[in-house]
């Protein structure tokens, strides 16, 4: 169905408070995301009722700053698509709501937008890959919160094949560099540190290597990180043990997503996303399979794999383009799994 103007996107799930603006083809008129971190660094993590607040407090604004640089006023948008789980409640009630009074007010189609669906689509925008990834492909969903293999076969058609058992691989990532000293988040801190680490000096387990399925456990890595800190003298023992955690963590992932495609029927592409995409040893370990197996690695830039509104918009529009929009009394959902959406 053709969109009347332009789509405006929310996302406030988690700790970044984000808008975007896109044209109808996709075309990213527009966006702005203000991260939390000041305000959650104090504590070394996401306290949900901080986040709430602070999301509260900055949307408005950074909508009116969107509308403003795309040159768009609110009555001349062709819908709203707010991120209304899965998340932190207290944000998705605050971005859901301001979403749907926006779209009560200018009379425009809400939707329901789910956050990973957002992830799962990016791979979709115009100008990543030539016309769009081509369903289906397989996304691999690495960040603080997630850690899945999904199948996108289709608009709202996805089958997870793996997921972790405990701890998401983001999240491996902050608590080894929590032990290690290094400051919140650690993803970046780490990877970082390992640069000058020699990975072969302490051997690490390399948890659910050579598993069938694509199901992932990072627990019983982060105990062996933390076995190991005793060990630690010098600052080249402390980048040695970063280095091999983060190769420990590329292999598995490598092994993972092997397994993941080999489950999937004519894949076009291995996506990634999510802030883990970002650390340069694990695409380039992800890059060497999808080549095994003659597939491209699509990597979107940084901004577009960490929580953006852009990949909500998106969504957004492509729910509207197939005639889908959500009902105003539409509850936020704090859980809820790609697998129970439909187009
Ligand atoms: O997708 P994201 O921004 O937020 C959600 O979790 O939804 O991902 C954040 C996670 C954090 O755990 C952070 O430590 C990790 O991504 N991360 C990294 C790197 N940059 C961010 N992990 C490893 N290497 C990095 N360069
Ligand atoms: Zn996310």
């Amino acid at each position: 169905m053709p969109i009347s103007g332009p789509v405006l996107g929310l996302e406030a799930s988690c700790d970044e408070t984000a808008a975007a603006i896109l044209a109808p083809d996709g075309t990213v008129l527009a966006e702005a995301v203000r991260s939390q971190l000041a305000e959650h660094t104090p504590f070394g993590g996401v306290v949900p009722e901080i986040a709430a607040r602070a999301h509260l407090a900055h949307l408005p604004a950074l909508t009116e700053k969107v509308l403003a640089e795309a040159g768009v006023r609110p009555h001349e948008l062709g819908g709203i698509a707010a991120t209304s789980g899965p998340g932190l409640i207290g944000g998705l009630i605050v971005g859901a709501t301001f979403g749907k009074g926006m779209a009560i007010a200018h009379g425009l189609p809400f939707v329901a937008v789910n956050h990973l669906e957002g992830h799962a689509l990016t791979a979709r925008l115009p100008g990543l890959v030539e016309g769009g990834a081509k369903f289906p492909y397989l996304l691999l969903l690495l960040s603080g919160g997630h850690c899945q293999c999904v199948a996108v076969e289709g608009l709202g058609q996805y089958r997870r094949l793996g997921s972790t058992l405990d701890d998401a691989v983001g999240e491996a990532f902050d608590k080894s560099a929590k032990l290690m000293g290094l400051p919140w988040p650690g993803g970046p801190a780490l990877e970082k540190l390992a640069q000058t680490g020699d990975p072969k000096r302490f051997p690490l387990p390399r948890p659910m290597l050579g598993r069938a399925g694509c199901d992932f456990s990072f627990s019983g890595l982060k105990t062996a990180v933390a076995q190991t800190i005793p060990k630690l003298q010098t600052e080249q023992d402390r980048a040695d043990l970063a280095a091999a955690f983060q190769y420990v963590v590329a292999a598995v992932l490598a092994d993972r997503a092997k397994n993941a495609l080999a489950m999937m029927d004519g894949p076009t592409a291995m996506v990634v996303a999510g802030g883990v995409a970002a650390n340069k040893a694990v695409r380039a370990s992800l890059a060497d399979v999808a080549a095994k197996h003659g597939l491209p690695l699509v990597a979107p830039p940084i901004r577009l794999c960490t929580d953006n509104a852009v990949m909500i918009a998106w969504a957004g529009i492509e729910r509207l383009r197939a005639g889908l929009s959500d009902p105003l009394d539409h509850a936020p959902r704090p859980r809820w799994p790609l697998a129970e959406l439909s187009a």
